[in-house]
């Protein structure tokens, strides 16, 4: 469909967060909201609100009955059809609560640090593969690989499927939003691959993610194939690019900010303070709800079928909720930030992101100290409901 938009004429009254200048940065744009118009909103995607306060995001996330979670990625799509429904994260309450807990035993703390040596050797292979080399790319060369590989290993297929993986979640997230045959032809063939690995560990067993579903009943019953095929999507999608996302954010903050990135290779205690700090101030995720009835927040009138755009990296900014919200500051000790969400959908896999955001960060500064920025403008993004970077060279100083 669109791949032309028209440039954005106003943010309060035309916001569209495919725009190029938003996704380069969004930043100034969370601001001049902030300070004018935090509901903003656009007759763009069947029309759609844009709410960036924190404390209207965390009012809407809260209230799952005036703001259905159905679709949650705004696209041409109308809101009026259904779309594929992913438990749990398309679910409301009481219907979410049964999905959510079939998960959280896999994704709880204690199970996620089982993964720590995985991700220490995925990583570890691809700082290897710098070593005789002046310069990288931090978010192609490394940031990329860390997630989509460890989905692979979690859902105990080779690593060699990531590149698929990778592919998918960029036509889900990047290209469906605006294209409606490409999100329609993507979902049926991740679908069909779902239900092939649960066809293959129903026969041949396994020890993996799809085979932890296997064993799990929803409801009281045996979990269908579907229910399995749709979980197993939703954490492909949930897993990827979102963790891709905050570790290159990391990366590109640390190569263009000597002074921190030596403050973490003196303090590596300090790196889980810092990746919370690189969590708000770089959130990478936005999420939708539909609203369910004509209603209003913050005195803002809002239609039954408007999408209602929960801007969880402008909450993160929100001067209201935080000091300095436009400094980042890896020190940072107060820090309830909304990069994982708010409300009953809030983040199943934040335990794992963290791990593999610290690990990551700890063995890239431990292995080369010095890494610096080559050259800001060279610098791009993803778009969509999911922002982080996708090209970060550096010099590794070695
Ligand atoms: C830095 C990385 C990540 C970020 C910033 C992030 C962010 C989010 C956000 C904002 C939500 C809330 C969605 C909503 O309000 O509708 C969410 C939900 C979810 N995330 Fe993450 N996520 C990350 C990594 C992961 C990982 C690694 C997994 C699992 C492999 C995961 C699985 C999920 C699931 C299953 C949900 C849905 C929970 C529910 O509906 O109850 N996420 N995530």
């Amino acid at each position: 469909m669109s791949t032309e938009r028209e440039p954005v004429s106003d943010w309060a009254t035309d916001f569209d967060h495919f725009d190029p200048a938003f996704v380069a940065d969004p930043y100034p744009v969370y601001a001049e909201l902030h300070d004018r118009c935090p509901v903003a909103h656009s007759d763009r995607y069947g029309g759609m609100k844009v709410l960036t306060s924190f404390d209207d995001i965390s009012e809407a996330a809260h209230d799952t009955e005036r703001f259905s979670s159905r679709r949650i990625v705004v696209s041409e799509t109308p809101t009026h059809r259904r779309g594929a429904i992913l438990p749990p994260i398309n679910l409301d309450p009481p219907h979410h609560a049964d999905p959510r807990r079939v998960m959280l035993p896999f994704f709880n703390p204690t199970n996620t640090l089982k993964w720590e040596q995985t991700i220490r050797d995925l990583c570890s292979q691809r700082l290897d593969a710098f070593a005789g080399q002046d310069t990288c790319d931090l978010a192609a060369d490394y940031a990329k690989h860390i997630p989509g590989d460890l989905t692979a290993v979690m859902f105990g297929v080779p690593p060699s499927e990531a590149d698929l993986f990778r592919e998918w979640v960029h036509l889900v997230i990047e290209v469906g939003p605006t294209d409606p045959d490409v999100e329609r032809d993507v979902t049926a063939k991740m679908l069909a691959y779902m239900h092939g690995l649960i066809a293959d560990r129903r026969q041949n067993g396994g020890d993996d993610l799809v085979t932890y579903l296997l064993d799990q009943e929803l409801d009281g019953a045996p979990m269908s194939d579907d229910d399995m095929a749709k979980m197993l999507f939703l954490l492909l999608i949930a897993g990827i690019d979102t963790t891709w996302s905050g570790i290159g954010s990391s990366c590109l903050h640390l190569a263009s900010h000597p002074e921190d990135r030596r403050r973490l290779v003196d303090e590596p205690d300090l790196i889980p303070t810092a990746t919370e700090e690189f969590l708000r101030a770089y959130s990478p995720v936005f999420v939708a709800r539909v609203a369910t009835t004509d209603t209003e927040i913050s005195g803002c009138p809002v239609n039954e079928g408007d999408w209602v755009m929960l801007g969880y990296p402008a909450a993160n900014r929100d001067g209201e909720a935080f000091d300095d919200p436009d400094q980042v500051l890896i020190d940072r000790q107060q820090n309830r930030h909304a990069a994982f969400g708010l409300g009953v959908h809030r983040c199943l896999g934040s335990n794992l992101a963290r791990l593999e955001m610290n690990i990551a960060i700890e063995m890239l500064l431990d292995r080369y100290p010095d890494f610096e920025l080559i050259n800001p403008d060279t610098v791009t993004y993803s778009s969509g409901n999911v922002r982080g970077p996708r090209v970060v060279p550096v010099r590794l100083n070695n």
